[in-house]
């Protein structure tokens, strides 16, 4: 079993497609292991995308991902990461595949709908920068 870190970004949040978002989570085999509803702060959202500080995008990045609430979800099956990334779809709408949740719901590259892990070592940092061993069950 494989855990990764998943959000519901901003976007999707506010336009009440978190149900529908939840709904793919469960119907494609992950088993939710940790889950909340939270406003990231501006610091949250910039030490979050740390990776990206020096993007053209980071500022607008981390400004979306701190305006409204967001889901933040830990995600557990066999190969979660790669398969959460598949379910997603590519980062820019345009480019995913017909069926995934960024080609059905993403806006632009930038408010996406959703968030996964790209590797173990990533899943690792961001699984408890969310969450603390007791919110995990
Ligand atoms: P990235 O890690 O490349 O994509 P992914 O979320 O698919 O792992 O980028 C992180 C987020 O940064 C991406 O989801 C949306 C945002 N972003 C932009 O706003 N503009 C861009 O040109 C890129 C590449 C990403």
């Amino acid at each position: 079993m494989e855990r990764t870190f998943a959000i519901i970004k901003p976007d999707a949040v506010e336009r009440k497609l978190a149900g529908k978002i939840l709904d793919r989570i469960e119907a494609n085999g992950f088993a939710i292991r940790g889950m909340k509803k939270i406003k990231m702060t501006r610091e949250q959202a910039e030490g979050f995308y740390y990776v990206h500080k020096e993007r053209p995008f980071f500022n607008d990045l981390c400004a979306f991902m701190s305006r409204s609430p967001v889901i933040v979800l830990c995600l557990e099956k066999d190969n979660a990461i790669a398969d959460w990334r598949t379910l997603m779809g590519a980062t820019n709408p345009a480019n995913a595949e017909a069926g995934t949740i960024r080609k059905d719901f993403a806006i632009n590259i930038e408010e996406n709908s959703a968030h996964g892990s790209d590797a173990p070592e990533t899943a690792a940092f961001e699984i408890p920068y969310f969450f603390n061993a007791f919110e995990l069950v």
